[in-house]
């Protein structure tokens, strides 16, 4: 009792001459303001979507589709971003906020007990995704230099095979433009939550829409582009199987951010009395968009070129540089790609950034700076060798994957679907009923998400989260 008085005495002092408030309730409100926020919903939209559009939309989702079939992994994939997806990025963003707190204080908050580990394992999580992130970020800053100087840019695929090879087992080259990506991510985390954060997506999601637009229209009115639409787009369900629903959902985890406390802590950007529901079908829906508008990239020139859809992780750094050989004003086209992917990336590098950020400046704008500094020289620490696991060091391996691998086997497969099975029964079971009551919508949509996020999302994320390891 009495350290609590102690604490409370110093804490007043220090109120009393930091900001001139007297009282301890003046103090705690004081603590509340001080917190950033989004500085409109249109603001906020723009800072989840650019979380959510990134190497996942327009590197990863094209290659999926391609290995899974086509059309119907499309169909499936749009479900389960409508339905599991859209009911988690939901209870993401009320669990961030109704408690205005980073990804772990938010659960120390609202339930306590062992909760908070879910938010320690989300904030471990980003670090280790950003470890990775910044350097296949890195290689996308790269290859649009390299699109201008030409150097990227051969007909055959081996020999384009050969340059990206050369290229990302050097041991400096991709380290330092790891490091350039890293500095662009750093300056617009330090300009804060409104003016950093959401600025940047404000004049960027645009930006790469409409570069986006203008890829898709070359694309499909290539000779030949028709083929490649139909595979997208007309569904053969006689090749789904169990698996094309595990891709499609764990392609849509990875998308929208979601399991490991991102879209907590955007959330806990939100006023208490900004809605949650609208906004998040907004971000969904521009992400799944950002995503099919890749397809009709990839997809229609790797057919219109006779390239092989399913032809992995390389899709993007492989077969497009040398389908872009092939076409009129290839390098600009190209260079246009790549760029388009840097921006995706690195309003999603500043996501994961954010989570760990958040959680050690403990929500003093006074720390940001320091804090910013610090996380971004540990995960240059751990890109490094990450970088060299690509070459010189592939023969270190964890589980027999180099570090790359292994670092987005361990996150993608382990610990974003466990977080994300944990955040529904969090959301769905623990969560009292007047934060429920917070969501703001109809009766029946209120409904309809607790049915999904009690039922529906634990047993299908269970599922994948069983068969992905087995
Ligand atoms: N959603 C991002 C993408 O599609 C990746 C990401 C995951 C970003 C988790 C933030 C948090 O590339």
């Amino acid at each position: 009792m009495k350290l609590w008085f102690a604490v409370l005495a110093s804490g007043q002092r220090q109120c009393e001459t930091e900001f001139g408030h007297t009282t301890p309730r003046e103090w705690i409100g004081a603590m509340v303001q001080a917190r950033e926020h989004w500085s409109s919903k249109m603001g906020f939209i723009l800072a989840a979507a650019g979380s959510a559009v990134g190497l996942g939309n327009i590197w990863r989702f094209p290659y999926v589709t391609g290995e899974n079939g086509g059309g119907a992994f499309l169909l499936i994939y749009l479900a389960i971003v409508f339905t599991i997806g859209l009911s988690l990025l939901v209870a993401e963003l009320l669990i961030g906020r109704s408690t205005q707190r980073d990804a772990a204080r938010a659960f120390k908050e609202s339930a306590g007990g062992a909760w908070p580990l879910v938010g320690y394992m989300g904030i471990l999580t980003a670090f280790l995704i950003l470890s990775f992130y910044i350097v296949i970020a890195g290689w996308t800053v790269a290859y649009t230099v390299k699109s201008l100087t030409g150097t990227i840019l051969a007909s055959g695929t081996e020999e384009v095979g050969a340059v990206f090879t050369g290229f990302i087992s050097d041991p400096i080259e991709p380290v330092i433009y790891t490091a350039i990506f890293l500095a662009l991510t750093v300056f617009v985390v330090l300009g804060g939550v409104a003016s950093g954060i959401e600025r940047a997506a404000r004049y960027l999601i645009p930006i790469l829409f409409i570069i986006l637009l203008v890829l898709a229209a070359r694309s499909v009115t290539l000779d030949g582009a028709g083929e490649g639409l139909s595979f997208f787009l007309k569904p053969d369900f006689s090749k789904v199987g169990w698996d094309t629903f595990l891709a499609a959902l764990g392609q849509a985890f990875f998308s929208l951010s979601l399991g490991m406390g991102a879209m907590i802590t955007y959330g806990s950007y939100m006023r208490r009395d900004d809605a949650i529901v609208g906004s998040a079908a907004s971000v969904a829906t521009l992400d799944a968009l950002v995503a099919v508008l890749a397809g009709f990239v990839v997809l229609p020139a790797v057919f219109a070129f006779g390239a092989e859809p399913s032809a992995g992780p390389g899709l993007t750094f492989i077969t497009l540089p040398s389908i872009f050989a092939q076409m009129p004003f290839g390098a600009f086209f190209s260079a246009l790609f790549f760029f388009l992917l840097a921006i995706a990336a690195l309003t999603s590098a500043v996501a994961l950034f954010e989570v760990v950020v958040s959680y050690f400046s403990a929500g003093d704008p006074a720390r940001r700076k320091p804090v910013t500094l610090w996380v971004s020289l540990a995960s240059f620490v751990l890109a490094i060798p990450t970088s060299l696991s690509m070459g010189v060091w592939s023969g270190y391996t964890i589980g027999g994957k180099p570090l790359l691998d292994a670092l987005d086997f361990f996150t993608n497969n382990i610990t974003m679907p466990l977080g994300g099975l944990l955040i529904a029964i969090f959301a769905g079971w623990v969560l009292r009923r007047q934060v429920v009551q917070e969501l703001g919508a109809s009766g029946t949509l209120v409904g309809a998400w607790q049915f999904v996020i009690r039922f529906v999302a634990p047993v299908a994320i269970a599922v994948i989260l069983i068969a992905g390891l087995i």
